[in-house]
């Protein structure tokens, strides 16, 4: 497909079949390619949280503003993120900085205003 065709048929959609249930692969499958999303310095730092206790469902229904979508979607999943990632392996954050052109003393070498001109 092409792209802008993509971007210009593009939808929100905000109905559900409440009946309708993905199996284990296909939910495998979306929850794998959430995980291609991009994340600064890759820290792959986003936590992907499938609600799928009915409850709870309908607990988070009634602080979500009780939007259907909540307990109607055949599949719920929160994006959480891991705040302390980035104590995990820091030398690869220092590595990402100095390929960006931060130097040590905090400054920033000028590289990519360069490239801007
Ligand atoms: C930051 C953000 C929050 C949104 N929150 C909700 C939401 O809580 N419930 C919902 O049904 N849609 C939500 N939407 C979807 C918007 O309602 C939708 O993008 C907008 O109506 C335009 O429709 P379209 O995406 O089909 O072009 C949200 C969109 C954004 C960007």
């Amino acid at each position: 497909m092409d792209t802008f065709e993509a971007i210009q048929n593009r939808r929100s959609v905000k109905h559900f079949d409440p009946e309708h249930s993905f199996n284990p692969n296909e939910t495998r499958r979306l929850l794998e390619a959430s995980m291609l999303s991009p994340t600064a310095f890759n820290m792959q730092n986003w936590r992907f949280v499938v609600v799928s206790n009915p409850g709870l469902r309908q607990d988070l229904r009634t602080v979500g503003y009780d939007q259907a979508q909540i307990t109607d979607a055949s599949l719920l999943v929160y994006v959480v993120m891991d705040r302390t990632a980035h104590s995990d392996r820091p030398e690869r954050l220092l590595e990402g900085c100095r390929s960006g052109g931060w130097r040590a003393d905090g400054q920033h070498d000028g590289r990519l205003l360069r490239r801007q001109r």
